[in-house]
C-alpha cells in the first residue's frame, strides 16, 4: 500500500440536512486524520464546493455569463470548504499543511512534508474530482478515491430511474460512455466529472467511487480493504 493517498470529498458531504449528522461527520473526519497520521501515512483531501458553490454561481449568474468567471466563483467556494476542514483538523493538532495549495504540484510537494494536505479547486474548466486525479498523479498515489453522496456509479440517475443498475467495477471507457466527454457547466453536478475520467485514464490512476456519508467505507478503501462502491480502471 502506498503511503500517499488522495481523496475527493464531495462538497455536499459537509452539509447534511441534520446538524447532528454534520457534527458526527466532522468528528469522523477528525478520527480518520488521527488514524492516518498515527499510521505514518500521508493523505491529500480535495474538497468540493457544495452549497456555497451553487449559491455563489447562481448569484453571479444574474450579472455574469462567462463560464470561466463563474468557475472562479465556484473555486472560491471549494477553497472556503477546504479551509473549514483544514481548520477543524488543525484545531486538534493534526499535522496539516498550513496553506491551501493552489496547484496540484504545490499540493504534492506539501504532502511530502505533512501528513495531511487539504485543498479545493485550482483553475476553471473542471471540478475538484479532476483536481483530485491530478493531485494523485503528481503525488505518485496510483489511485484516487471519489467520496460522494451516492453508493456507486449507476448506468442512469437512480433518483430518476427505479431500474438504474449499479457497477461494482468498470473500465474508464464504460464510465466515459455514461458521463460523456464534455466539461460540465459551472456548478453542474454529475456522479463524476468527465474531465477527471479522461485525466485518470491518461495517467492510469485507478478511481474508487463510494458513499462518503459512511466514513467506514472511506476508511476501508484507504486501508486497501474491499469496499462497497465502484472501482474504475
Ligand atoms: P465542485 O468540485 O464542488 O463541483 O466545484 P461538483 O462536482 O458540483 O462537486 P460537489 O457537489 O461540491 O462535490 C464547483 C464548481 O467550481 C468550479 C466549477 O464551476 C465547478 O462546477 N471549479 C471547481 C473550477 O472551475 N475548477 C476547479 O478546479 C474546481
Amino acid at each position: 500500500m502506498t503511503r500517499r493517498q488522495v481523496v475527493a470529498l464531495g462538497g455536499s458531504l459537509l452539509r447534511p440536512e441534520e446538524s447532528e449528522q454534520r457534527t458526527a461527520w466532522f468528528g469522523q473526519i477528525r478520527q480518520l486524520a488521527v488514524h492516518i497520521e498515527g499510521n505514518g501515512r500521508h493523505l491529500g483531501i480535495v474538497v468540493g464546493g457544495g452549497l456555497p458553490a451553487r449559491e455563489g454561481i447562481e448569484l453571479a449568474k444574474t450579472m455574469v455569463s462567462d463560464s470561466h468567471r463563474l468557475d472562479e466563483v465556484g473555486i472560491a467556494a471549494t477553497r472556503l470548504n477546504a479551509t473549514i476542514i483544514q481548520q477543524i483538523l488543525l484545531d486538534i493538532g493534526i499535522d496539516v499543511a498550513p496553506v491551501i495549495p493552489s496547484t496540484t504540484e504545490q499540493a504534492a510537494a506539501l504532502l511530502e512534508q505533512h501528513h495531511l494536505v487539504i485543498m479545493g479547486g485550482t483553475t476553471p474548466g473542471h471540478t475538484t474530482d479532476a483536481v483530485a486525479v491530478a493531485f494523485a498523479r503528481d503525488a505518485g498515489a496510483g489511485h484516487c478515491i471519489i467520496a460522494t453522496n451516492v453508493s456507486h456509479v449507476f448506468d442512469k440517475d437512480p433518483r430518476e430511474h427505479e431500474d438504474a443498475e449499479s457497477f461494482s467495477s468498470m473500465s474508464y471507457d464504460q464510465l466515459a460512455a455514461i458521463t460523456g466527454l464534455e466539461a460540465l457547466a459551472p456548478g453542474a453536478s454529475a456522479v463524476i466529472d468527465p474531465i477527471a475520467v479522461g485525466w485518470a485514464k491518461k495517467a492510469a490512476i485507478t478511481l474508487a467511487v463510494l458513499d462518503g456519508r459512511n466514513m467506514l467505507l472511506l476508511e476501508q478503501a484507504l486501508d486497501g480493504k474491499p469496499f462497497e462502491g465502484t472501482l474504475i480502471q
